[in-house]
């Protein structure tokens, strides 16, 4: 095996597709609106920002320390950051392993053997790195808390892992995947895309019910209809498919929510890495460009057609869409809503407007891209489960615009209406969708610094934005919701929505927290000086907000070179005099990111993903690449000849009781 350095990771790979930063509108940023909006908090704080674009010169909000009588909402002892090859909780909670990649989902999966993978079985097995994880309490359940099923996203693979002797991922790629048979292509394939599991806990233990009839995994393969305004549309029909109404597979599933009617919405991310070809010359240079692709991450195309873009034009058409499962009925077919838009979805958690519409906020996680919400048209009717099914197929679709004195506007992303109609290049709402980055730039959206996860607490109405890092915005680039040049460790907007109504189109907003080390004055990170050196993060990706109302954030890329620490979860406060202080409370394993926070409805049980354990530091020069032989950990089985496995971790608090109280 080589020992030349890696100079691209599964992460950089991964990274290489998120981060082209494709936009090349002219939207606004600081250098339109150069007498910034200040953090409303700096000025509360008197912290005059002068000039307010300089980055490193600002000075830090929360420049006083809050009364130390100010009670926290979090109660645990906070854990060492820092890495090494294990996972850690905070003192008094247990961490266990509840499933790893390739073990059984499906009856006759077969057990897990690095060395003899199929295809076939991995198809009935658990698929690899989980990002997503959702619980839906089972209907009549005696404890909902107790009994129900967990949905999972498998976002990706890292071949250079789960392989022997194929090298490492700079190395595959140098070689144009050359290691990479249809086989192994075919294993990568079935390890994408999700699994369905029935899960109960007793006597205070999580476990997997064997035989389920409920235990699904869909796949790269699985047939998925499109449904919504843009199915059926010429640029959705392929030589398989001439009705342009059913793909085959969901790939880069990322994060994802669940709706009061029990369904599973999971979101296609960096849907370009899986095609090959060239934009160059190509019949769709101009929107292909804008959406990054192809970007020949995967070796797919090699052996299907489809995923070249050469050979068939319109099948990336058919990825990037926000994908709903009925996990209820193994039997359904899952749905692309086209309603909701094509881009780069990072995730797509909703909540339920005071009138009763259903509202999905969603991220496109590309540097300097958009957040969307959508609000259907029909009402949720929380007594007929069946007519709620299609409400995702019709509403308006908006992206946010970030002013800067601190309002902000939802603007309509409909055709006909503004800068959306024919003489602009939209000449139907299929047109706006399928491009929907392009309808964002048309509007003038907010170019914002990779948003990620975006969530609404139920219990305030605030709605939280992670952005994760940017380090190519300048300082003539920065505005006042993208406050800092060369963004390496991103930032979280709170957004509050007129008159707290989530259908609203107007909204309120502020910084919460600009991540990393806040003690570092050049940094400019903007922590609440109640937060100790184990209790900041950066690159924040997922959250979750628990039955209490509280936040946690999950992140994705930390690492010891670039932050001294581990990705994991960190508890966040978002009132009172605490607000800005976060606490770490879980960390993974070495290469891996921290991924899935849900809470069951009793909030005692907490479910977390670990994902792309192994991979290699990206962010250190010196670290070796991370091989199948040669992994940077072999978390959880730490067998000689096992390689790592993505898994999902159940943390409960030992003895019982729900988590931090
Ligand atoms: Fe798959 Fe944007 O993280
Ligand atoms: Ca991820
Ligand atoms: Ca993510
Ligand atoms: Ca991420």
């Amino acid at each position: 095996m080589s020992q030349s350095k890696s100079l691209l990771s599964s992460t950089a790979r991964l990274r290489e597709s998120e981060d082209i930063g494709s936009n090349a509108s002219e939207n606004p940023t600081i250098g339109d609106m150069i007498a910034a909006r200040l953090n409303r908090r700096d000025l509360m704080r008197g912290a005059l920002a002068v000039g307010a674009v300089s980055a490193t010169l600002r000075i830090p909000a929360f420049a006083q320390a809050p009364a130390p009588t100010a009670k926290s909402a979090f109660n645990f002892v906070e854990i060492e950051a820092g890495s090494d090859e294990k996972h850690h909780v905070a003192q008094g909670y247990d961490a266990d392993i509840l499933i790893r990649w390739g073990d059984p989902v499906l009856p006759g999966a077969p057990a897990f053997d690095p060395t003899k993978q199929t295809a076939a079985g991995q198809k009935l097995q658990f698929g690899y790195n989980n990002d997503y994880v959702g619980f839906l309490p089972m209907p009549g359940a005696a404890d909902p808390s107790s009994h129900g099923l967990l949905v999972v996203n498998h976002e990706y693979t890292n071949e250079e892992l789960m392989f022997p002797g194929i090298g490492g991922r700079q190395e595959l790629k140098q070689a144009n995947f050359a290691n990479m048979t249809k086989d192994l292509v075919d294993i990568e394939m079935a390890a994408h895309g999700g699994s369905v599991l029935e899960i109960k806990r007793e006597n205070g233990k999580w476990q997997i019910v064997p035989g389920s009839k409920y235990a699904r995994r869909i796949t790269a393969e699985t047939p998925i209809a499109l449904s919504g305004p843009a199915a059926g549309d010429a640029r959705l029909k392929t030589s398989a498919d001439p009705d342009g109404k059913t793909v085959h597979g969901m790939v880069n599933n990322c994060s994802g929510g669940v709706t009061p009617w029990g369904t599973w919405l999971t979101c296609e991310e960096n849907f370009n890495g899986y095609f090959w070809g060239a934009a160059d010359g190509h019949p769709d240079e101009k929107v292909l460009k804008r959406y990054g692709a192809p970007a020949n991450q995967y070796a797919w195309g090699k052996y299907y057609d489809r995923f070249d873009i050469a050979k068939e034009r319109n099948e990336i058409n058919r990825f990037g869409w926000i994908v709903e499962i009925d996990p209820f009925d193994p039997t359904s077919t899952p749905k692309k809503r086209t309603a909701l838009g094509r881009v780069k979805h990072e995730a797509a958690a909703g909540i339920t407007a005071r009138d009763g519409r259903y509202v999905v906020y969603t991220g496109d996680d590309e540097r300097f891209d958009y957040v969307y919400k959508f609000v259907t048209e029909g009402r949720v009717d929380s007594q007929n489960r069946a007519a709620n099914m299609d409400l995702l197929d019709r509403g308006t679709l908006y992206v946010a615009k970030y002013n800067a004195d601190g309002s902000g506007e939802w603007l309509p992303l409909v055709h006909g209406q503004g800068k959306l109609t024919a003489e602009n290049g939209f000449a139907s709402q299929a047109d706006v969708l399928i491009h929907l980055r392009l309808a964002g730039d048309a509007v003038g959206a907010t170019k914002m610094d990779r948003p990620e996860d975006v969530e609404a607490n139920p219990k305030t109405g605030k709605v939280y934005v992670m952005l994760t890092n940017n380090t190519r915005r300048t300082d003539a680039q920065i505005d006042a919701a993208n406050p800092r040049a060369n963004n390496r460790f991103g930032h979280i907007v709170e957004m509050t929505p007129a008159d707290g109504d989530h259908a609203a189109t107007a909204f309120r907003w502020d910084i919460l927290v600009k991540a990393g080390d806040h003690t570092v004055a050049t940094t400019n990170a903007s922590f609440n000086p109640a937060t100790t050196k184990n209790g900041w993060f950066g690159m924040p990706d997922n959250l979750a907000v628990d039955n209490q109302g509280r936040v946690w954030i999950a992140t994705d890329g930390n690492s010891p070179a670039k932050t001294g620490r581990a990705d994991g979860l960190w508890a966040i406060e978002t009132e009172g005099p605490l607000r800005g202080t976060s606490k770490h409370f879980f960390r993974v394993p070495a290469g891996a990111e921290m991924c899935g926070p849900f809470f069951t409805p009793n909030d005692e049980t907490l479910f977390l993903a670990v994902q792309h354990p192994g991979e290699a530091d990206e962010d250190d020069p010196k670290a070796p690449p991370a091989t199948f032989e040669q992994p940077a950990t072999r978390w959880p089985d730490f067998k000689d000849g096992v390689p790592p496995r993505p898994s999902l971790v159940v943390v409960t608090k030992t003895g019982g009781g729900k988590i931090a109280v």
